[in-house]
């Protein structure tokens, strides 16, 4: 079999297609999944991810699926050169989760770092054998985060981490993941990993399932400056943690238009309707509403909507967030039992991988 003519990185479409069957089932077996997802450590989580992606984690977590989440710190090293920080973002990643109701007291939910989890890393090593040079440099994501890195020389790591995020997907046989759309073509990678694998090892035998993606159905947030893209770093969005103060300070600063009537329109009016869109995210009411209600009000009456909505939504997950803080020998604790749970369950699929391969002593 030659490694290059089954690979394809899929479509939208049948991504989404997928998706929505398996949203369904979801609801009524939560105990037929168990779901894998997981976060770079590069910062703390600001409110785009939490509408983005992390209360849709949430929701799942709730609903009673087992859950492991991993924090994959060794891939701060491919884009970066910075690695001072990584320790302190991963217990603050950590402190986010738990804020936002991730509860690991539940027994079904592991929180790791995979650099802590050898049998997991392990897995890249046969798992680089069943991918191409070829097939890594066709990975649409990684080609716009080279671009984005503004980095001359590109390390091997920054190719090959879509095959060791197979890893952390495959090492607890996850049969669900959670993702936005930029992370379908590592998805893809690793359905075509555990498929090669259970082909070319596992006879009639699979030993990886292939595991399905969650589209979330997240809407887009734009930063507070009207770009693309809210991020800690572009200064544009309001963190978990920051203060009440601090989020008035960034909103009052926020993009507008001069149009004094309020309107959502997202397309001509982007800004305006970005803002509508968080406050609605926040209290579930319809952004025309919204807008409707400020009127002539303005961006000033928007604005202010905005702050009192947000810090509101935000006052419990804050509070959480100082109590967390005070404790710290929880938060590390949570870390320990799930590198602890994450070790046992890598330990006995590596088994059943070296057993595969036919490299049992
Ligand atoms: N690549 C993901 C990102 O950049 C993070 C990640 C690592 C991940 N391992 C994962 C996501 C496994 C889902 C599943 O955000």
């Amino acid at each position: 079999m030659s490694l290059e003519e089954k690979f394809d990185y899929g479509t939208f479409e049948a991504s989404l297609a997928r998706s929505k069957a398996l949203e369904n089932d979801l609801g009524s077996h939560p105990e037929k999944y168990r779901v894998l997802t997981g976060d770079r450590p590069t910062g703390r989580l600001h409110v785009g991810h939490l509408f983005g992606s992390v209360q849709n984690r949430v929701r799942l977590h709730q609903m009673g699926v087992e859950t492991f989440i991993v924090i994959a710190d060794y891939q701060v090293l491919t884009d970066r050169d910075t690695f001072e920080h990584i320790s302190e973002n991963v217990m603050q990643l950590t402190i986010d989760y738990l804020s936002v109701g991730i509860n690991p007291n539940d027994g079904k939910t592991f929180i790791f770092p995979h650099s802590h989890v050898p049998g997991l890393n392990q897995l890249l090593v046969p798992f680089l054998t069943l991918v191409t040079n070829a097939e890594l440099d066709r990975n649409p994501t990684v080609k716009e985060e080279i671009q984005a890195s503004g980095q001359k020389q590109i390390n091997a790591g920054m190719y090959v981490y879509p095959v060791h995020q197979a890893a952390d997907i495959l090492f607890c046989k996850a049969n669900v993941v959670p993702v936005g759309k930029d992370q379908l073509p590592h998805l893809e990678m690793t359905r075509t990993i555990a498929r090669r694998f259970n082909n070319k090892f596992a006879g009639n035998k699979p030993v990886f399932p292939e595991p399905q993606a969650l589209l979330s159905k997240a809407p887009i947030i734009l930063g507070l400056d009207g770009s693309q893209k809210m991020s800690k770093s572009r200064n544009n969005a309001v963190m978990l943690s920051a203060t009440e103060d601090e989020t008035a300070n960034l909103i009052k600063k926020a993009k507008t238009d001069s149009t004094r009537q309020i309107t959502y329109d997202p397309t001509n009016r982007p800004e305006v309707s970005n803002l509508l869109l968080l406050i609605s995210l926040a209290t579930g009411e319809a952004p025309e509403d919204i807008a409707d209600r400020i009127g002539d009000g303005g961006a000033g009456q928007l604005k202010k909507l905005l702050t009192e909505t947000l810090n509101e939504y935000l006052r419990p997950i804050r509070q959480k967030r100082k109590e967390l803080e005070s404790d710290m020998g929880y938060v590390r604790g949570v870390l320990l039992s799930g590198i602890q749970k994450a070790w046992d369950v890598a330990e006995l699929t590596l088994a059943e991988v070296r057993k595969a391969m036919n490299m049992e002593i």
